[in-house]
């Protein structure tokens, strides 16, 4: 089997052509993913960027909130992820607690996403101290994406997993965190759940890539989780997830039919064994009864 799956199509997105794509005009397709078949499920679909987002905390890891999940664990789906995708371009989310203490931490921390796991770039959360830290990550030679608006990390102190940006005050807020990110050196900035109209006035002052979730339709490109989109979380989902599948729907079918068909002794059946010669079963009898074997 093959470690990496074998697509033909052109070779693996590049920052300079993600680049070319906004100067085109032509939408960036962004999709979270956090372990070898979601991300050959990407491979396969042609997305541009692949974000180990720490929404896996919650879709894959169970947690409530994106808050617990380690470093090691976050290095853990990344790799997968890795090993999985041959073309798009790999973000790794820094956890939260893994950069903000220092410039220094920061730099460690990314280090590792791309030393261990393979990530082409890191994303942090924040304006304010988080400007210093994306600077520093840049100085250190590691692509940075910046992600302002709702930022789940600290969804407590916004009050809440809620919109951002909706009084004039926090507009402009929001839209010095972007330029200040711009100013540190990031090559992307993620806007989550702001208004469209807010999300008009960012993209005409950044020449950056902007990615929109829940920012409306002027963004550069859009993300969204891929356990959202293809129904595959069962938790309370934001307004701006939209549903293109009902795996999960799927999934508990599928296993449902497999645990009704063990119980009623319809699994296995004869074509899902193997058998044996029969000089070879007759001479197991006759070894056994001889007590040779
Ligand atoms: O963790 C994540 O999945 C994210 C995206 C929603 C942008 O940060």
């Amino acid at each position: 089997m093959s470690a990496v799956p074998q697509t033909s199509g052109p070779g693996p997105v590049t920052f300079s052509g993600l680049l070319a794509k906004k100067s085109q005009g032509e939408p960036i397709v962004m999709v979270t993913a956090y372990d070898y078949p979601s991300a050959q499920v990407a491979e396969e679909a042609g997305v541009d960027v692949v974000l180990v987002g720490d929404s896996g905390a919650m879709t894959v890891l169970g947690y409530p909130s994106t808050v617990p999940v380690s470093v090691e664990e976050m290095l853990m789906l990344a790799a997968a992820t890795r090993r999985g995708l041959r073309t798009p371009l790999l973000i790794g989310d820094l956890p939260f607690g893994s950069y903000e203490v220092s410039d220094e931490e920061a730099v460690r921390t990314a280090q590792r996403f791309v030393k261990e796991a393979g990530c082409d770039a890191v994303k942090i959360e924040r304006g304010g101290s988080t400007v210093s830290r994306a600077r520093a990550i840049v100085a250190a030679g590691i692509p940075v994406c910046g992600h302002v608006g709702l930022t789940p990390q600290t969804a407590t102190a916004l009050s809440g997993y809620r919109a951002q940006g909706r009084t004039a005050e926090a507009a402009a807020a929001v839209l010095a965190d972007a330029k200040a990110l711009q100013e540190a050196g990031c090559f992307a900035i993620v806007l989550e759940a702001i208004p469209a109209e807010v999300t008009e006035l960012i993209m005409a002052e950044l020449d950056i890539l902007v990615i929109g979730i829940g920012a409306g339709p002027s963004t550069d490109g859009q993300v969204l989780v891929f356990h959202d989109l293809l129904g595959i979380y069962t938790g309370p989902a934001a307004r701006f997830v939209k549903r293109y599948a009902d795996i999960r729907d799927q999934m508990v079918a599928g296993v449902t039919a497999y645990t009704e068909d063990v119980r009623g002794r319809r699994y296995p059946a004869p074509e899902h064994g193997y058998s044996m010669p029969e000089h070879e079963r007759d001479r197991l009898r006759a070894g056994l009864d001889q007590k040779s074997l």
